[in-house]
């Protein structure tokens, strides 16, 4: 049966958002707004003029139809709520009550049909059993490609699966040499902590992680480190934050993108270009002379060294080599996969830690226990440090990095649920609200709880209650590489140094691709002393 698609008139969407982009854009230049508010004021306008009027009215083939969320006012009471909820820094908490209405919902967002499923079943069916009707998508791509070009966050088919298949031998375990390449920068941290402890000040963990976990990302994945921690301020790193602000704003108005003005993006992305450029091309003069060497018969030992070199002796999904361009936006990609996500985990987890000192007392004393006061953990005491895992889930089940996370809808579908799923509409799970749900994990869910890990109660823990690192074919490649670097870090940090939140101190978790603290995470440190 073929499905039947009503929108308004084409000419007057597009009329109205040529007029609202103008009005931002004089808003702007009279200095009258912020970016950031006006385009708050454009996504509610959207959601009044456009969101409504344009529905998405389909036959249903089979299946349930999704309830529809309630709204009132032509959607204007739920853009209302949803910048005010940003605006004080509680997001997360407003997408989460939202769930209380049901665990499938539909609505009109920006001229397509949006469906939030929350359920587990839900996700597993999407991330899983019918992955292929779910990929990234079209608007996705648009929002993310003048950042991340055609690397693997950003690609579906043959690109993805070219270099996911390229990749992963690097992620296994056996290849992250126990932690040799973060040494600098934990040596660069316990300087940093020192000299807090020292002035008596306290410190933004959030910035200290965001900065140590570019270097070690960048060391693993082309062998040099940026230097972040060296350098606080670096452009990089402001860059790096402001470009994906900004795709996270693209991704949201969907559509209607343009809207989204972004005066420094270029120059934004040049300075990136500035910094990881010279890397690719000093990799491949490096390969160049190499190749010539083997010619004449020398050792070959750097075939493989790191992530970079491996691409650049391999191809393409069309059987080229890759081009400086494509292996570019291949470490973008990698470093925007590998640096947020640990920074938030190390981040809540200083933050769990400093809320609950009994809890951080006992993951020391595990530590003290297997690997001792002062040495490196290696690999086999990182595989006895089962409590500090269980620490670590506990974060990553309250603070996932990736809260949210979107898919289009190929064919019209229906779910385990029963509900149905038309062809185009975008589809929303949510491992933060699922994560949370009392339904699945009791009446404490909001409570950091790590015991909820131990070896009786995570038998309670069902498929797709916790996929903090995605599931299916596209799940987290440095899922191991992340445990492995956060247990390494904590183990390092607790043998030394003590902690607390700064009393008042709450965090505003918010989120543009990746969850962080809207106004830091701020700490003070002590040296342990018994
Ligand atoms: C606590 C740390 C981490 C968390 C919570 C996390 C979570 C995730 C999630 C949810 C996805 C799916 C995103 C999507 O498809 O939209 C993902 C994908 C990915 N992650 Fe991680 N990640 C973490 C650390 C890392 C690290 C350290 C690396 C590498 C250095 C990494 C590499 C990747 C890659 C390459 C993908 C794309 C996989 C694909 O599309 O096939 N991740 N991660
Ligand atoms: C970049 O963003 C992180 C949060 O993800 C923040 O802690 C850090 O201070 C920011 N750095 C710069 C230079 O803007
Ligand atoms: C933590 O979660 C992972 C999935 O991300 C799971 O494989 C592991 O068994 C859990 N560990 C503990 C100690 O609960």
């Amino acid at each position: 049966m073929t499905s039947q698609v009503t929108t308004t008139s084409p000419s007057f969407v597009s009329k109205t958002v040529v007029l609202l982009s103008q009005l931002q854009r004089t808003l702007i230049k009279r200095g009258k707004a912020n970016p950031s508010l006006a385009m708050l004021a454009v996504t509610a306008s959207i959601y009044l003029y456009i969101g409504r009027m344009r529905s998405l009215k389909k036959k249903q083939p089979r299946g349930q139809p999704v309830p529809h969320l309630k709204t009132r006012f032509y959607m204007l009471d739920v853009a209302y709520d949803y910048i005010k909820a940003r605006s004080q820094g509680d997001e997360l908490k407003w997408v989460q009550g939202l769930s209380k209405q049901g665990l499938t919902l539909t609505t009109e967002f920006v001229g397509h049909c949006l469906i939030l499923a929350f359920e587990p079943s839900s996700v597993q069916h999407m991330l899983v059993k019918n992955f292929e009707n779910y990929p990234k998508g079209p608007e996705f791509h648009r929002a993310f490609s003048p950042f991340m070009g055609t690397g693997i966050f950003n690609s579906d088919g043959a690109a993805w699966k070219n270099q996911r298949a390229l990749a992963r031998p690097h992620f296994q375990v056996t290849e992250y040499k126990g932690a040799a390449h973060i040494e600098t920068q934990i040596h660069q941290v316990f300087g940093i902590l020192d000299q807090a402890i020292a002035d008596g000040t306290a410190i933004d963990a959030q910035d200290l992680w965001s900065r140590y976990t570019i270097d070690s990302a960048t060391g693993f994945l082309f062998g040099d480190c940026i230097n972040a921690l060296g350098v606080p301020q670096s452009k990089f790193v402001s860059a790096f934050n402001y470009t994906q602000k900004i795709c996270g704003w693209k991704m949201r108005l969907c559509n209607y993108q343009a809207l989204v003005l972004a005066p420094d993006f270029k120059q934004k992305v040049r300075d990136m270009d500035a910094v990881l450029m010279p890397i690719v091309d000093a990799a491949i003069a490096k390969e160049v002379k190499r190749h010539a060497a083997a010619v004449e018969g020398e050792e070959n030992e750097n075939k493989n060294e790191n992530l970079l070199v491996h691409f650049l002796n391999s191809v393409d999904e069309n059987g080229k080599p890759f081009d400086r361009v494509y292996l570019r936006d291949m470490l973008m990609n990698f470093l925007l996969a590998g640096r947020d996500t640990t920074t938030n985990l190390l981040t809540f987890m200083c933050y769990n830690l400093g809320k609950h000192p009994v809890i951080m007392e006992r993951v020391r004393q595990e530590i003290f226990t297997v690997v001792g006061r002062d040495r490196k953990p290696d690999h086999e005491d990182i595989k006895k440090l089962k409590f500090l895992k269980q620490v670590i889930n506990e974060t990553l089940r309250l603070y996932p990095a990736v809260p949210f996370n979107i898919k289009t809808c190929l064919e019209d579908d229906v779910l385990p649920n029963g509900y149905f799923i038309p062809k185009g509409s975008l589809v929303v799970h949510s491992s933060y609200v699922t994560h949370r749900m009392k339904e699945y994990w009791g009446e404490d869910a909001e409570e950091f709880d790590p015991d909820r890990w131990g070896p009786e109660r995570v038998k309670m823990v069902r498929p797709f209650m916790f996929f903090p690192f995605h599931a299916g074919p596209r799940i987290c490649l440095g899922q191991n590489f992340a445990y492995s670097q956060a247990m390494n870090t904590m183990t390092r940090l607790l043998q030394k140094y003590t902690w607390k939140v700064v009393d008042g101190f709450e965090p505003m978790p918010e989120t543009d691709i990746t969850m962080f603290s809207r106004n830091g995470m701020q700490i003070i440190f002590g040296h342990y002393r018994e």
